[in-house]
């Protein structure tokens, strides 16, 4: 397997920035991947994504899978062509489905075979069917191998065992997965809250061999401090040369700290999700747009990003667009929470640059309001 470039520029405590240098474009790191799970990123055009300053977006085999179909995707030129997002692509397995859609789902050695949430058809997915999806039909240029997004709380036994299926699942990805020039696959660490079993998974994956490393089975209800616990402990177990990969997280906050244990990769629903429900991300936390207190708000969500929904619209224009259910204002709050997520992310890559980054972290975190 031909690991990607990556080369880092500079370090601040344990945070690093640089950049990942895949065939289709440089990701700079920490990076942060907009979610686009059904060829989308919800509400905005794949231009917004990018001119927010997104370098890469992550795509979902479950979804794509049942609909439009991966064969499709395929004879209608791949998932970059399809979608029109031409820069670097990261594809998660549907592992992280085994989790959020637990009773809609059986799980064997083999692998797991899923009742469609859509029509009720059935779906299998092993190992081989997730590497041929994402590499052959969607054509990823990141793919993650099949994995047990374990659940939380869960006995050590029982975690014991999902972590080893999702070891001897990471190494019949890498079998499936072969040599190839212009993608490569990551693998996933599990193990749970348990500092043991994390190091086992992190030791055991590395034995195999992947172009990154990605941190499964957190944000499954386990608490900040939890995460942040299990993070001080599983970060210093993964090779520094490669990309370090927090999956679905987070909050800006959980950014921040996730970044000040050595994380490199984020992907998240939440800047999206919280925007189509009316929320607007800050410094100082989430405001809901739908209160009254700016129905005559005329400054806007933040005159500093360089995005037209961040500068260019009164908070009291969008207030009356959620209130009136209007699909602009979700447009307007996704776009802005994706430049804001973008932004935060480039002045961290700045603060590790000029070795400030221990400041940056104390003013965010005293800047948030209390919640
Ligand atoms: N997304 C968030 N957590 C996980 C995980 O543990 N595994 C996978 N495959 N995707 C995720």
């Amino acid at each position: 397997m031909t690991d990607f470039p990556f080369e880092i520029a500079a370090t601040d405590g344990q945070a690093r920035t640089g950049v990942l240098k895949t065939t289709r474009g440089e990701i700079r790191t920490p990076a942060f991947m907009p979610v686009g799970t059904a060829a989308t990123v919800k509400a905005l055009y794949m231009d917004q994504v990018r001119d927010a300053g997104s370098d890469i977006i992550l795509g979902n085999t479950y979804h794509l899978m049942l609909r439009p179909g991966a064969e499709r995707v395929k004879r209608l030129g791949g998932l970059h062509a399809f979608s029109g997002w031409s820069g670097p692509m990261l594809t998660d397995s549907g592992g992280f489905q085994v989790w959020s859609l637990a009773n809609l789902r059986k799980l064997t050695e083999d692998g797991v075979t899923f009742q469609s949430h859509v029509d009720g058809s059935s779906h299998a997915l092993t190992p081989e069917r997730s590497i041929e999806i994402q590499a052959d039909l969607l054509g990823s240029d990141i793919v993650m191998q099949l994995d047990e997004c374990t659940p939380f709380p869960c006995p050590k036994d029982a975690a014991r065992e999902s972590m080893e299926l999702s070891l001897r699942w990471g190494k019949r990805s890498k079998t499936a997965f072969g040599e190839r020039d212009s993608q490569t696959l990551f693998g996933i660490v599990q193990g749970s809250v348990f500092e043991d079993l994390r190091r086992e998974s992190a030791e055991r994956l590395v034995e195999t061999g992947f172009g990154g490393y990605a941190i499964g089975g957190l944000a499954v209800g386990e608490g900040f401090e939890t995460m942040c616990e299990v993070l001080d402990f599983t970060t210093p177990l993964l090779p520094a040369d490669r990309p370090r990969y927090l999956m679905g997280v987070g909050k800006p906050v959980d950014l921040v700290e996730a970044i000040a244990r050595g994380v490199d990769m984020f992907d998240c629903v939440l800047p999206t999700r919280s925007g189509r429900h009316g929320q607007a991300w800050t410094d100082e936390g989430p405001i809901n747009l739908k209160n009254a207190r700016f129905a005559e708000d005329q400054s806007p969500l933040n005159e500093h990003i360089n995005c037209p929904a961040s500068r260019d619209y009164s908070k009291a224009y969008i207030h009356h667009l959620i209130r009136c259910g209007e699909y602009l204002g979700s447009m307007l709050l996704s776009w802005h929470n994706i430049a804001y997520y973008q932004d935060l992310m480039a002045r961290m890559r700045a603060a590790i640059a000029n070795g400030t980054f221990e400041g940056f972290r104390k003013d965010f975190r005293s800047g948030l309001r209390e919640s």
